[in-house]
């Protein structure tokens, strides 16, 4: 059966990018990357997919006067590939409405919160200092408004006495290293289905029966 061919877009460090090459490369996951774009010169991500023989292209932002000509030449590179699905992993740019309606239903983003709360920037920060009990990461198809779209995977991270960003942003990590390729797997085996505001699932998809409690009682 041919794989699904995806283009991961990152801007920085790519741990979760690394997660999808790790998967990629397990005999019967049902994905490949075909292309890893950059709008960073320079970053660590850039270097992960190389080793990995992967093609990766910096599309540096700083090069374009117009936001519609850069999102141009990554849309370009990615049809260039054949990409059928986008992974934002990292991808630290707003996207125009013009280029996620191009994408529509076949771009998804991880996001380090358990959204619709906190969408932007510093999620640790602000979760931890609103006292609240869970954190964590979702994984969203990408609509034009910022860090919104129907969810596909979340995973609930319980904040803990004394906890720092630094430390919960590495316990989320952990989950999101865990749930890209998850969530990936999901789609290219044809399990998920977009329906108005919600991603639906086949009847054999497993549903975890219980919730958490934290603190726990
Ligand atoms: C991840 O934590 C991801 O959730 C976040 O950037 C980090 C990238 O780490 N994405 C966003 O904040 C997007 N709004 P990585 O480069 O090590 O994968």
């Amino acid at each position: 059966m041919s794989k699904l061919r995806l283009g991961v877009m990152i801007s920085g460090t790519g741990t979760n990018l690394q997660a999808l090459i790790d998967a990629c490369e397990t005999a019967d996951y049902p994905a490949e990357i075909v292309v890893v774009i950059s709008n960073r010169p320079g970053v660590m991500g850039l270097e992960r997919a190389k080793k990995a023989g992967i093609p990766a292209i910096c599309i540096d932002h700083k090069d374009y006067d117009e936001r519609e000509v850069f999102e141009d030449a990554i849309h370009d590179a990615l049809t260039d590939h054949k990409v059928q699905l986008v992974c934002l992993a990292g991808f630290m740019r707003l996207l125009t409405p013009g280029f996620v309606n191009r994408w529509r239903d076949r771009m998804i983003n991880i996001h380090p919160s358990l959204l619709p709360s906190y969408k932007g920037l510093h999620t640790h920060d602000r979760a931890i200092e609103d006292g609240v009990r869970f954190a964590g990461c979702t994984i969203h198809y990408v609509r034009a408004e910022m860090d919104n779209g129907p969810i596909l995977m979340q995973a609930a991270v319980p904040i803990a006495n004394n906890e720092t960003p630094d430390s919960l942003a590495a316990k989320i990590h952990t989950y999101e290293h865990r749930m890209y390729p998850a969530a990936v797997k999901l789609i290219a085996e044809g399990k998920v289905r977009v329906s108005a505001n919600m991603v639906v699932f086949s009847d054999d998809v497993e549903m975890p029966a219980e919730g958490l409690i934290g603190p726990v009682a």
